[in-house]
């Protein structure tokens, strides 16, 4: 089956990746001494777009920049289209083309998203990525070109050789996703009871699968194209293209001590970064890279300055722990919207986290932030702990590095909206339908369903009382929902007018 039928026939799911985010990509760029543009003025182009679950949110919340998404699904692409027109978009523009063949007009852009494409095509399509980027990239532009990595994306390779020949006489898309699934349950049932390092791997993914939603099964395991490369001949790839690599979106995996020791004293004499790159991906095992390419004639720093992450403005929606502990310096989890915890050590750190939570989405300036982070420290009585700027610079980059905290080139940020009688935005509507809210920042929230429930019913009417109602008919959990708390909570993630 083609590329375009299969798009056409199961589209992909709505995504959108804060690691695709100009601001992110600014950064990052920044960092390696790349002039960008201004984010909030950019031209973003993404290719591949499917229908736009990725570039809508950010033409919502990013109105003075202009976004022009590509795909070559004519299914996808009137979804998308049909989106923006209900959320009467001027700001960007969804188009059915081919990016082997189409006109972008001479323009160029500021950033250009290029996510689930590179090793899902053929060569020739790979390579004509390639040059319309350097095409299309202008001077201080920043493209993200993600890509399924080798060798360790064989391991994920043995059960898509299991499924395609299990499917190898299935061809209607439908039917190939519902065999796959029943032959990933008479696998799961098989291996039960073996030990083997093989079985153990492919229980855990196994149960990934599981968790995945069709699309992602059938456009990543069933795929008619999904060609992993090594890292290496990735960049000897675009380098042929008139193209430099910069950097990936996981800062954290670029340094050979986050792996730790073992790692770092096995690369210490590798001088060459591309080649401890390529090393580095062996001993973690790495299936996937976020790759971030600039123009070949931009000269960016062999390594991240350092400093520079003092010039930005950070955010974070890490909840503290009931009480930050602004004594001592120990260990205390802070947790992601995901529930995933982070252990966070340093007094000044907890203060500094503790302050984003409560002002986010706001960014706050770095220099603001000591000041107010030393200030609390100090108030808790240890004026010496308070004067360790050093180790909160180290745990804040540390934090930044494994995308736990998130920085912008510019503080500020949207305000809350009422929480008195609020109107759902028409775009936290759009997405509810979906169960899910794209915030300011782009972060990705699943809801349940008797949130997607009070947001399609949010419309500037409704109090409080009504709000807990609608709640406990679209079953909620809890026996006496807190409308104040959800509202908040929507608030807070741009999703009220
Ligand atoms: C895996 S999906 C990724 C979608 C989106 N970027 C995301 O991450 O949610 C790949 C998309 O690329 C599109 N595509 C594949 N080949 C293409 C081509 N030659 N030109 C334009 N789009 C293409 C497909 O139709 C599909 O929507």
């Amino acid at each position: 089956m083609s590329i375009l039928d299969a798009y056409d026939s199961i589209p992909y799911d709505r995504l959108s990746l804060a690691e695709t985010h100009p601001d992110q990509l600014a950064v990052l760029a920044t960092l390696y001494g790349i002039n960008c543009h201004d984010p909030q003025h950019a031209r973003v182009l993404e290719l591949g777009c499917a229908s736009g679950g990725n570039l809508i949110p950010m033409a919502w919340f990013m109105p003075g920049a202009r976004f022009v998404g590509i795909d070559l699904s004519q299914v996808q692409v009137t979804a998308g289209q049909a989106l923006i027109d209900e959320l009467g978009l001027a700001n960007i523009v969804i188009q059915r083309a081919d990016l082997a063949d189409c006109d972008l007009g001479d323009e160029g852009f500021d950033y250009i998203i290029a996510h689930g494409l590179y090793s899902w095509v053929p060569a020739d399509v790979r390579s004509a990525l390639l040059a319309l980027l350097r095409r299309q990239l202008r001077p201080g532009g920043v493209a993200y070109v993600s890509f399924n990595a080798l060798p360790g994306w064989h391991m994920r390779g043995m059960l898509r050789q299991m499924l395609l020949f299990q499917l190898r006489d299935v061809a209607a898309p439908a039917q190939r996703v519902q065999v796959a699934r029943e032959f990933l349950g008479f696998l799961a049932g098989g291996l039960h009871d073996l030990h083997a390092l093989s079985a153990q791997y492919l229980r855990t993914e196994l149960a990934e699968l599981g968790r995945a939603p069709d699309s992602y099964l059938y456009h990543e395991y069933l795929a008619s194209v999904n060609e992993p490369v090594l890292f290496t001949d990735f960049v000897a790839q675009v380098s042929r293209a008139g193209l430099s690599y910069l950097c990936n979106t996981d800062l954290h995996l670029q340094f050979p001590a986050t792996l730790g020791e073992s790692v770092e004293s096995a690369l210490a004499t590798i001088d060459d970064a591309l080649l401890r790159q390529q090393y580095l991906d062996f001993l973690a095992n790495r299936n996937f890279h976020q790759a971030l390419l600039v123009r070949d004639d931009e000269r960016p720093l062999a390594d991240p300055d350092y400093e520079r992450f003092t010039g930005f403005a950070l955010f974070s929606d890490l909840m503290p722990p009931h009480k930050p502990d602004l004594r001592r310096t120990k260990p205390q989890p802070f947790s992601d919207n995901r529930g995933n915890a982070h252990p966070v050590t340093h007094p000044l750190t907890k203060a500094t986290l503790a302050h984003l939570y409560a002002v986010y989405p706001h960014a706050v300036a770095f220099a603001e932030l000591q000041e107010i982070a030393c200030a609390q420290v100090a108030a808790h009585g240890d004026a010496r702990v308070a004067g360790q700027t050093d180790h909160l610079f180290g745990e804040l980059f540390q934090l930044f590095a494994h995308r736990a905290l998130s920085a912008s080139l510019h503080s500020g940020g949207t305000p809350p909206g009422p929480v008195d009688r609020p109107s759902a935005t028409a775009l936290a509507r759009a997405e509810a339908r979906s169960g899910r809210l794209v915030d300011t920042r782009h972060a990705s929230l699943v809801l349940d369903s008797a949130t997607c429930a009070v947001i399609a019913a949010l419309d500037g009417t409704l109090d409080h009382a009504t709000i807990a109602q609608i709640l406990r008919l679209a079953g909620a959990r809890q026996r006496q929902p807190e409308p104040a708390l959800l509202l908040r909570k929507l608030a807070r993630y741009g999703a009220l007018r």
